[in-house]
């Protein structure tokens, strides 16, 4: 509460900088604050248009185990979701008011409209439209805007009206400048349930690329594309490992198959460079057939046989034989490809 108040003091300056014909209020704002320091922040508006969310939420049986929920008032934190769904083919829900917000709700700069008032009462909780059910999903990414420095009072109606046992929840926010803060803390308390990971604030117009890489941090490369490999165009079934190795080879291949030229060396392995350097995390390892490991942080290498050396483990061939990858690859180089679909 204490914070709150801070940060309508900050946001009144702001508000009053403003109305003195001044630079916006952005102007006025910390560019980014660390976390937990919420209470520095002002808010920044934004273009607030009226919301068109209304009706937009479907029920839908989970086609992937994770899930994008998100509450977007003026459509910023939805742009970033729907980036998001697009690169991961993740699921999206969209947490919907049964009253809207209109444009005079979302008008910050009268402290007694209705978003407004809401931040003010910790114990209000908007009506959500329609039950967004996460039963079958493992991961809930959970994203909002924010507003007087805290997750709109929705958030609070959202993770109160459901449980998260067994679901790990990930937090992200946009702002005009401020940080996710403590929002995030607020929300996994009001929960009660839920393995609830540290959130991240984006700016609307956040790139691709650092979407992405907030997915690998979060563990999130299970619901990328799947990777596949292939020798000589036949697909081989494959255990991948879940490490961040495996998830910049998944974005190697993002934007397109890979082949690889191996050849042979030791009598037990095909080696090959990828062209590029992925991160490594190499510990002494006795190789078995069907290994896959990455070799000086820029070569696959393929066993048939075993070695022990440092490498980072990729993964696992699986369905085949230590006579059967003889077969296939011991008797001279061989093509590897590698593709995300
Ligand atoms: C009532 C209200 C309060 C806001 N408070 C803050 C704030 O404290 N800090 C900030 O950086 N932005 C603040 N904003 C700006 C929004 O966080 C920002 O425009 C956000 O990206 C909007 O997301 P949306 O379009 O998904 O609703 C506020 C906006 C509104 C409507």
């Amino acid at each position: 509460m204490k914070k709150l108040i801070i940060v309508g003091l900050l946001f009144a300056l702001t508000l009053a900088c403003a109305a003195c014909g001044s630079a916006p209020a952005r102007a006025m704002s910390e560019p980014d604050a660390a976390p937990g320091q919420l209470s520095a922040d002002a808010p920044a508006p934004e273009t607030e248009e009226e919301s068109d969310s209304a009706g937009a939420l479907s029920e839908q049986t989970p086609a992937s185990t994770v899930l994008f929920a998100y509450f977007s008032a003026t459509g910023t934190t939805r742009g970033v979701a729907e980036k998001i769904a697009a690169l991961t083919g993740a699921d999206l829900a969209e947490i919907v008011p049964v009253q809207p917000y209109t444009s005079e709700d979302l008008n910050y700069h009268d402290r007694t409209t209705r978003a407004s008032a809401e931040q003010d009462e910790l114990s209000v909780r908007p009506e959500i439209a329609a039950d967004i059910p996460l039963a079958g999903y493992t991961t809930v990414y959970l994203g909002y805007p924010i507003w007087w420095g805290q997750a709109p009072r929705i958030l609070s109606t959202f993770v109160e009206g459901h449980d998260f046992t067994g679901i790990t929840v990930i937090p992200f926010c946009t702002s005009g400048s401020s940080d996710i803060g403590q929002s995030d803390d607020t929300l996994a308390a009001q929960a009660g349930s839920g393995t609830w990971l540290q959130g991240r604030r984006f700016p609307g117009d956040v790139p691709e690329d650092e979407l992405r890489a907030w997915i690998h941090e979060t563990g999130g490369i299970g619901m990328e594309k799947t990777l596949h490999l292939y020798i000589n165009d036949a697909e081989l079934a494959v255990d991948w490992e879940d490490n961040e190795t495996v998830g910049a080879l998944i974005e190697l291949v993002s934007s397109g198959p890979l082949t690889v030229q191996m050849s042979m060396y030791g009598g037990f392995e095909q080696v090959g460079s990828l062209g590029a350097s992925l991160p490594r995390n190499d510990s002494q390892t006795t190789t078995q057939a069907g290994d896959i490991v990455l070799y000086a942080g820029d070569q696959i290498v393929v066993f048939y046989g075993s070695n022990t050396w440092a490498y980072t483990r990729l993964g696992r061939i699986t369905g085949k034989s230590a006579a059967e990858l003889a077969d296939l690859l011991g008797s001279g180089g061989v093509a590897l490809t590698l593709s995300g679909e």
